[in-house]
């Protein structure tokens, strides 16, 4: 039993470091950089630090709405602005203004909102996590303050509908209440209505369940041969022990797909 253990974690090692040399000479094309998952979020930060020109956008035609500029105007979105702008979104959000029949209506989260989350919360998160939050915070229709007491639940927001992207409007006296499961917060203002967009003040970042808990494991198996490197990373996730439990099981999976792949890798590399 002993024997067959460690004889198990020599080949194993001898599979990791084949596949290791694999990824490296396959790694001098930018096109495999999705061979190296487990630094995403360290390497991906920087590219999207710098938005030092929050002051840059220039004046379009006369017409069209422009919803960053709205937030700019009224002066305390500063960092929600920074971050629709540097995912695109606001571009994109002025766009489908122009074309929507059903209007939209956005939650902004207040200054105030964004300073009482970590240091460097937001640069921690992924470029299609900062999408996905902007997302979250918008409505593919135009909500006014009195249709939130008809709005039926949960809202559809941007970021799709599903358990993970619930987001609930209730309303109780006086207060327009949002709850997303993770997060609990009212409409504390209107910035801006007109007859298709509608802008309101929260003064919490509305968290979806999906960017804030583990994913689902992912079908394919290949991906998961990243699993041992990512591990580490990942512990700062409060819920280690559920991908624990769900990773046993498959290993013997992977130690056998890893035995062909570091084949071939070897055949390849001698024949290369
Ligand atoms: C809005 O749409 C019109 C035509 O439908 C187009 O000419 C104009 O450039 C668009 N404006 C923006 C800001 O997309
Ligand atoms: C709605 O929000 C207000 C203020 O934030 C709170 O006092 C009230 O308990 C909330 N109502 C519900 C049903 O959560
Ligand atoms: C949202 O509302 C739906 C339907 O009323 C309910 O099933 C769900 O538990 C609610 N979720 C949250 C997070 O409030
Ligand atoms: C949100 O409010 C509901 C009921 O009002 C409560 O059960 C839940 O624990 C709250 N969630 C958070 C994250 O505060």
């Amino acid at each position: 039993m002993m024997r067959q253990r460690s004889v198990s974690l020599v080949l194993f090692s001898l599979i990791l470091f084949f596949l290791q040399y694999c990824t490296r000479t396959s790694g001098q094309s930018p096109a495999a950089a999705p061979a190296m998952p487990p630094p995403t979020t360290p390497v991906k930060a920087p590219p999207n630090a710098p938005s030092q020109a929050p002051s840059a956008q220039v004046a379009t035609s006369p017409g069209p709405v422009d919803v960053g500029k709205i937030l700019q105007k009224a002066g305390h979105f500063t960092v929600f602005v920074r971050l629709m702008q540097a995912t695109t979104e606001n571009a994109e959000l002025n766009k489908e203004l122009n074309t929507t029949n059903n209007g939209i209506t956005i939650f902004a989260p207040s200054d105030n909102a964004f300073s009482s989350l970590k240091s460097g919360f937001l640069n921690a998160l992924s470029d299609e996590d900062k999408t996905e939050l902007v997302k979250f915070h918008v409505l593919p229709a135009l909500v006014s303050s009195s249709q939130f007491q008809t709005v039926s639940n949960p809202v559809r927001t941007q970021a799709g509908t599903g358990p993970r992207v619930t987001l609930n409007v209730t309303t109780t006296g006086n207060f327009v209440n949002i709850s997303t499961g993770l997060t609990n917060t009212s409409i504390s203002g209107t910035v801006y209505t007109d007859s298709q967009l509608a802008i309101y003040q929260i003064d919490k970042v509305l968290f979806p369940v999906d960017i804030f808990t583990p994913k689902p494991p992912a079908p394919a198996p290949a991906p998961d041969l990243g699993k041992p490197g990512k591990a580490a990373p990942g512990a700062e996730s409060p819920t280690a022990p559920k991908d624990i439990s769900g990773a046993l099981t498959p290993l013997i999976l992977i130690h056998n797909n890893a035995l062909t792949l570091a084949v071939s890798c070897m055949v390849a590399a001698i024949f290369s």
